[in-house]
């Protein structure tokens, strides 16, 4: 990888899943990093090709959310964050992770409660023989170049001297934000110090911290000569109107949401994290009529409609559905159960497979806890319910765990049901095998579970 003259898409939490960053790339972005991915989360996700979207997928198997989505659009151009306090942890993801990226860069700048208490983000700069045995074992270990993102410290020789040592692990890039970890953005940056720094170290230094003067793709090049630095990496003002990376100047923000929509929907991004992207354009535009109809939306089909974009989104996902797309939370283990047998002297589990639930009833449904306010609808309160009053046998819940997932099975009558979901918890799993039988039953209905989300369409 080559990191002179580049513009590059800055890491931003949530900000920086796949759609944003082929958008990014696609308005004239060189590079592009992931939103911030923490090691733990990595490392017990399991890596799927995903033949219908194109994509390759970490997907973390408890809940079936993706970690990190990538596809090839962003090979050669896409970095990924990792936010890690442990040299072990961040080798045995770059392991897993390398040849699906393009860099892998370690985040030593977040200021956040939650990095600094893990002995991550900023909390490494005051730890510099971590930091540097972090970085030093990948770059001896890995295929793939390494770099870090740093801010600088309020003193200005502990800044040069700190990531004169960083260089020293053989790292390819250093990217600086111009702040302090008390700084906030609305605090001037120090393009000065980056200047410094450029002037101090061999590698090429990549300059951010100057969105606030950042309109057009020329401000960022002249934020890059202020500093004196080899490349430019740019946050907010690219999460405000992507479309800035363009030489010919931004787009209304209208065209922006219209394309990010288009790539959300093509790579079956998330409603939550749609939304949330969305947001960070409109910013105070939410208030306005269409604002408000939008913050209602809750599927990605009807955040599309506001922009009148839903027949696509509905063409896709039908498109996606018939070629059998896993859904979001269909993370099922792959490999054989165990169930515990009380009635095996030696108390030893018993290895069981798929063949456990054959007969089983199943429907793609899933517990999702907001949807009950009152205890006594919740799916197994009203299963027992039906079963009292048609002098059933109360339901019988037998429950599978494998990784930390769980799956129920209830007989009620004669006949046994099953979501084909796995959850995260033993509750979960025996209410949505309870909703699995009330569907069956006729009890709830189909579009009713579709609508509030237990059900994908
Ligand atoms: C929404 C948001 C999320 C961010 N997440 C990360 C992150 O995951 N990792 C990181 O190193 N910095 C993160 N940052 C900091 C930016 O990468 C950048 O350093 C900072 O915003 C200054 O650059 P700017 O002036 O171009 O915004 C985030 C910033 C924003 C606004």
């Amino acid at each position: 990888m080559d990191y002179r003259n580049k513009i590059i898409l800055a890491p931003m939490v949530r900000v920086g899943t796949l759609p944003m960053r082929l958008l990014a790339l696609s308005y004239g972005a060189d590079i592009v990093y992931t939103e911030e991915i923490i090691d733990w989360k990595l490392l017990k996700s399991e890596r799927f090709v995903n033949d219908i979207l194109q994509t390759i997928d970490y997907v973390d198997k408890t809940d079936g959310s993706i970690v990190f989505r990538t596809c090839n659009s962003e090979i050669g151009k896409v970095v990924l964050q990792l936010g890690t306090a442990s040299a072990d942890r961040a080798l045995q993801v770059g392991k897993k992770i390398q040849q699906d990226i393009a860099a892998l860069d370690i985040n030593m700048g977040c200021p956040k409660d939650f990095s600094i208490k893990g002995g991550m983000g900023v909390a490494l700069l005051y730890d510099l023989e971590r930091a540097k045995c972090i970085l030093k074992t990948l770059v001896d270990n890995l295929d793939i170049p390494v770099t870090c993102k740093v801010r600088i410290l309020p003193e200005f020789h502990e800044t040069i001297n700190t990531v004169k040592e960083l260089e020293s692990t053989g790292i390819a890039a250093i990217a600086v934000h111009a702040r302090t970890k008390l700084e906030r953005p609305r605090h001037p940056p120090h393009p000065e110090v980056i200047r410094e720094i450029v002037s101090a170290v061999k590698i090429p230094v990549i300059a951010n911290g100057g969105s606030s003067d950042i309109h057009k793709r020329a401000d960022m090049l002249k934020f890059r000569d202020a500093c004196g630095a080899t490349s430019v990496m740019i946050a907010r003002a690219a999460q405000w109107n992507c479309s800035i990376f363009r030489p010919e100047g931004p787009l209304p923000i209208e065209n922006v949401i219209h394309e990010y929509l288009r790539l959300s929907v093509d790579y079956d991004n998330s409603p939550s994290n749609t939304k949330y992207c969305i947001q960070m354009i409109l910013r105070d535009l939410q208030e306005t009529k269409l604002g408000r109809q939008f913050l209602d939306s809750q599927t990605l089909e009807q955040i599309c409609e506001v922009w009148n974009f839903g027949s696509y989104c509905r063409k896709k996902q039908l498109e996606y559905h018939n070629a059998g797309i896993r859904g979001r939370r269909q993370a099922c283990p792959r490999v054989q159960l165990y169930i515990k047998d009380d009635s095996l002297p030696t108390k030893k589990a018993k290895t069981i497979d798929s063949m456990l639930f054959d007969g089983v009833i199943e429907h793609n449904v899933s517990f999702i806890r907001v949807n009950y306010n009152d205890d006594k609808d919740l799916p197994k309160s009203k299963l027992y319910i039906y079963t009292v009053k048609n002098n059933l046998k109360i339901p019988k819940y037998e429950v599978i765990h494998k990784d930390k997932l769980f799956k129920a099975i209830v007989l009620v009558g004669d006949n046994k049901y099953s979501s084909s979901f796995w959850e995260k918890n033993k509750k979960y799993a025996e209410q949505s095998a309870a909703l699995t039988c009330l569907l069956q039953l006729g009890i709830v209905k189909r579009e009713e579970l579709i609508q509030n989300g237990s059900m994908i369409s």
